[in-house]
């Protein structure tokens, strides 16, 4: 394998019919704080021959996620330097050397940030096709992004119709997830948190939350006081910080908070816990419980009864932020961590772009070195 000499978020040009060989995006430094395009790099290589046994998969969409950025760092199962990297991954089978993998077929597996890779039977998964739902749903909002919402609200939230919640990271994969099935299972007030007013409107006009605020616009007890100025019954977090420690101040009797993730925190290591009163947990007889959705897989097929239908009559509508081009990965990961996403954000092969393929120009005479 050779590097390309491009930098991260740049790379040459890489579309149909320009495939002989692979690409594989690295991992070359620790970020301290937010991460670059200099902490990767794309390094090409032959395409890879199938042993006997295994297939070989062209990659045509990938999640980029934000434990990826927790991987980043020196931790136990983080990412190896100058390896590939992990990642929830759909591909077709192009070259197969065993029975249980055919040609063309469709598959998802967690050999991401790459454009082709060998795989054996045992590391895919193959997707159910049901009618009407595009493959993208399978990173989205029936696969792991859907799954975690599915998850917080009946199992760790134990929902009951007509509670009133309060959803942080409203506007992100999980957070849209999380408002469209509070709806479809009964909640009552639904409130939110998001990076913009532009979130917000998409929130409240498409995704059926009563009321968002951005966070950056005060603290974050004020505007949540405003926002819901009853109080909630279910917080779903996913950010952590301030705005943790406003939900528990909001929360009323018998309240839970949902712990999903600590996004606030992924760059700022350092930044002080919340604080808040203690005492409330016990006064309010609050629970806070988080939870890993891979320890929910057997929920799978929950969710897809649940969720399947509701898409198929359009009642439930995927929230995505597709961009177009491996070369964009990177970049892709990096606008997610910034906020430049609404819904969950996947990366898509050219070569599956229904309209006109955006062409942002990436690494040509240009490139960045
Ligand atoms: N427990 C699990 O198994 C599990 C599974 C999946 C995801 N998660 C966690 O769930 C959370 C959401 O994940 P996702 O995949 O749906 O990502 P996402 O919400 O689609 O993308 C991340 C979003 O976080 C927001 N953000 C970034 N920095 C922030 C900050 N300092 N304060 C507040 N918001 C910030 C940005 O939106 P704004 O514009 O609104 O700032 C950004 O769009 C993450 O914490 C993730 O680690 C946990």
């Amino acid at each position: 394998m050779s590097p390309t000499g491009c930098p991260g978020g740049a790379f040459p040009p890489y579309g149909p019919g320009m495939n002989e060989t692979a690409l594989t995006v690295h991992q070359t430094a620790r970020p301290h704080g937010f991460p670059t395009a200099e902490h990767f790099t794309f390094v090409e290589s032959a395409l890879p021959g199938p042993a006997a046994g295994s297939a070989l998969v062209e990659n045509l969409y990938w999640s980029v996620d934000p434990y990826h950025r927790e991987m980043m760092d020196d931790v136990p199962g983080g990412f190896a330097l100058d390896a590939p990297l992990e990642g929830r991954t759909i591909g077709r089978v192009i070259a197969s050397r065993t029975p249980r993998l055919t040609e063309g077929e469709i598959v998802f597996h967690r050999q991401g940030w790459r454009t082709h890779t060998v795989v054996t039977p045992e590391e895919i998964r193959q997707l159910p096709r049901f009618d009407k739902v595009p493959l993208t749903a399978y990173l989205s909002t029936l696969g792991g992004t859907g799954l975690t919402a599915y998850v917080g609200l009946t199992r760790i939230a134990r929902l009951q119709e007509g509670e009133d919640l309060f959803v942080s990271a409203a506007a992100g994969g999980v957070g849209t997830a999380t408002g469209r099935f509070a709806r479809l299972l009964g909640a009552g007030r639904l409130v939110g948190s998001a990076g913009s007013a532009a979130k917000a409107a998409h929130l409240t006009r498409e995704v059926g939350y009563d009321a968002v605020f951005d966070y950056h616009d005060g603290p974050a007890a004020d505007l949540l006081g405003k926002a819901a100025p009853e109080g909630i019954d279910v917080f779903v977090d996913n950010v952590g910080g301030a705005q943790l420690a406003a939900a528990v101040g909001a929360l009323r009797e018998f309240g839970r908070i949902v712990r999903v993730g600590t996004i606030s925190q992924y760059n700022t290591p350092d930044a002080p816990p919340p604080r808040f009163n203690y005492a409330d947990i016990v006064e309010k007889s609050l629970r806070m419980e988080g939870f890993l959705v891979s320890n929910y897989r057997d929920m799978q097929e929950e969710l897809y009864e649940f969720a399947v239908p509701h898409l198929q009559s359009g009642r439930l509508a995927p929230d995505e932020t597709v961009v177009d081009g491996f070369e964009h990965i990177v970049d892709a990961f990096l606008g997610m961590l910034r906020g430049e996403n609404t819904g969950k954000i996947i990366v898509r092969d050219r070569t599956q772009a229904r309209g006109p393929v955006r062409t942002t120009p990436p690494c040509g005479p240009g490139c960045p070195q």
